[in-house]
């Protein structure tokens, strides 16, 4: 079965071989598709919260997790990537690496009370949109574990506006525009965004 396949502004397209591990036969179009994940990630995020997060700042832990949310869906799910993409500039071969540092900048922040629990999430959320481990739901996947490090340090999650991102529109479009100040280390727009 094939889908037209639509990336909104702001995300990575998939091409035809990622299509093709589509695992729901009777998906059709994007709207079933959208809907198929959605179901798929209200239970991914029912499952993580639900219980003690050992080992969330952990490669392992974020790649089960994007497991959880896409895995009915796709069979890529919680894969890397094996090639590059359009947003960030982190090359394939680097996404574990990256990530590690990554875990590892945050424990540190946690430990040191580098910055104030919202900081450390948005800076979080900021550098793991830029490195982009996944052929696609990283923006999902991102929003989930920085929600996940919110809890972590004790801390209601994000509203995220308080709306729908998946679908083009002014919000989505308000993220992307503090995403891309936060690429310029201005952080004050994610930070006012996601507590809107
Ligand atoms: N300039 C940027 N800097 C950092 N991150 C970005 C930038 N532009 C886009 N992104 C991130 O990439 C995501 C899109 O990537 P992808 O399509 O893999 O995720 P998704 O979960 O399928 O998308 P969606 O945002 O529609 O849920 C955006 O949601 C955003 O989080
Ligand atoms: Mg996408």
């Amino acid at each position: 079965m094939t889908i037209e396949y639509e990336a909104p502004d702001g995300a990575t397209p998939l091409n035809p071989e990622e299509l093709e591990q589509l695992i729901p036969l009777h998906i059709t179009s994007m709207a079933e598709l959208n809907a198929a994940e959605q179901m798929n990630i209200v239970q991914a995020d029912m499952w993580a919260f639900s219980r003690n997060r050992k080992g969330l700042l952990e490669i392992k832990y974020a790649q089960a997790l994007h497991k959880r949310m896409f895995g009915d869906v796709w069979l890529w799910a919680g894969r890397f990537r094996q090639r590059n993409v359009n947003i960030g500039d982190v090359d394939a071969y680097a996404v574990p690496t990256r990530l590690h540092q990554l875990f590892g900048d945050v424990q540190h922040w946690l430990e040191n009370n580098t910055y104030p629990p919202d900081e450390v999430a948005v800076r979080f959320h900021r550098e793991i949109t830029w490195i982009h481990p996944f052929v696609n739901g990283n923006g999902r996947h991102a929003r989930l574990m920085t929600d996940l490090i919110l809890k972590k340090m004790g801390s209601q999650r994000f509203s995220w506006g308080g709306g729908d991102l998946v679908n083009a529109g002014k919000l989505r479009s308000d993220y992307l525009e503090a995403l891309r100040a936060a690429d310029d280390l201005d952080f004050q727009p994610l930070l006012d965004f996601c507590r809107f």
